[in-house]
C-alpha cells in the first residue's frame, strides 16, 4: 500500500519507519525536505521516501495525519482534491489548557476534520497512547496483544487502518462511528494525565477482554 505521513515527529516518525518496515511505500510529506527531521529519518530507514505533501498525497492511498491538532487546517488546506476518496488516518489530539479537551468536549478534533473534508474517509486511529508504544508495540507475556481503538464513518477505510494496526502488532477494535472519537480524545487525556502528570509508565496500554 502506498501511505503519506504529514507530520513525521514523535508519532508520525516511528509508524512511518514501521509501515515501511511491514511492507508498505512510505512516503514523508513534507513541507521541508532538508530539514534535520528528515534527514534523521533517512538515516535511520532509508528505505522511506520524502516528497511534498501535494505529491505524496496524490501516489498514497492512505495518508496519516500527525500535526500538531492545532496545524491541521494549515497541514491540509491544500490537500482538499488531492485527498478526495482516499483513507486519512487522524492521530492528532486537540488539548487544550490543564490537560482539557482543545474543543471544549463540544465536538471530537475528528468530526472537525472530517467536516472539513467530507470526501475523505477520515478514520481516528493511533492516538489514545503516547508515541512510545508506537515505537515498540510489543507487549510480551500477557497472552493478548494491546488494543488499537479506531472510529470513524467510512466502513472500508476503518477495515484498512485496522488490517494496518493489526500488521504493526495491535489488536484492532472498530468502535464506531466519528462521533466516538470524542470519547478516544477523552480516553487520550485520561492516559496523559495518568501517565505524564500521575507517574505511570508510559508503556502503559490498554488490552480488551470478551466473553
Ligand atoms: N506525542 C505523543 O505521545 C502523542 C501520542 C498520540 C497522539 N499524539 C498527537 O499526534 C500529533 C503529533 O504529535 P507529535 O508528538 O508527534 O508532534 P511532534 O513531534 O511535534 O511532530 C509534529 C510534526 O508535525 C509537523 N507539522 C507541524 N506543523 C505543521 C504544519 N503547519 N504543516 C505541516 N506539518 C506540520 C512537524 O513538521 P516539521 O518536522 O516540519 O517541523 C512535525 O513533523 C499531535 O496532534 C498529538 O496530539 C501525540
Amino acid at each position: 500500500m502506498n501511505i503519506a505521513v504529514i507530520g513525521h515527529g514523535h508519532v508520525g516518525g516511528p509508524l512511518a519507519h514501521h509501515l515501511q518496515r511491514a511492507g508498505h511505500v512510505v512516503t514523508i510529506a513534507a513541507r521541508d525536505a532538508a530539514s534535520d527531521r528528515v534527514k534523521a529519518a533517512l538515516a535511520s530507514n532509508p528505505h522511506l521516501l520524502v516528497a511534498a505533501p501535494p505529491e505524496a498525497v496524490a501516489r498514497a492511498e492512505v495518508i496519516l495525519l500527525a500535526t500538531p491538532f492545532a496545524a491541521h487546517e494549515q497541514a491540509l488546506s491544500s490537500l482538499t482534491g488531492a485527498l478526495k476518496g482516499k483513507v486519512l488516518i487522524d492521530c492528532t489530539n486537540p488539548v487544550g489548557p490543564g490537560l482539557t479537551h482543545g474543543l471544549g468536549s463540544a465536538q471530537s478534533g475528528t468530526e472537525k476534520i472530517q467536516s472539513l473534508l467530507p470526501e475523505t474517509r477520515v478514520v481516528k486511529a493511533f492516538s489514545i497512547y503516547g508515541y512510545e508504544n508506537f515505537e515498540d508495540a510489543s507487549y510480551p507475556g500477557y497472552g493478548v496483544k494491546p488494543v488499537m481503538m479506531l472510529c470513524g464513518n467510512d466502513g472500508t477505510g476503518k477495515a484498512i487502518v485496522a488490517g494496518l494496526a493489526e500488521e504493526l502488532g495491535w489488536q484492532p477494535l472498530d468502535v464506531g462511528d466519528a462521533k466516538q472519537a470524542l470519547h478516544l480524545e477523552h480516553m487520550t487525556l485520561l492516559w496523559v494525565r495518568m501517565v505524564r502528570v500521575g507517574g505511570h509508565s508510559p508503556h502503559m496500554v490498554w488490552a480488551v477482554l470478551t466473553r
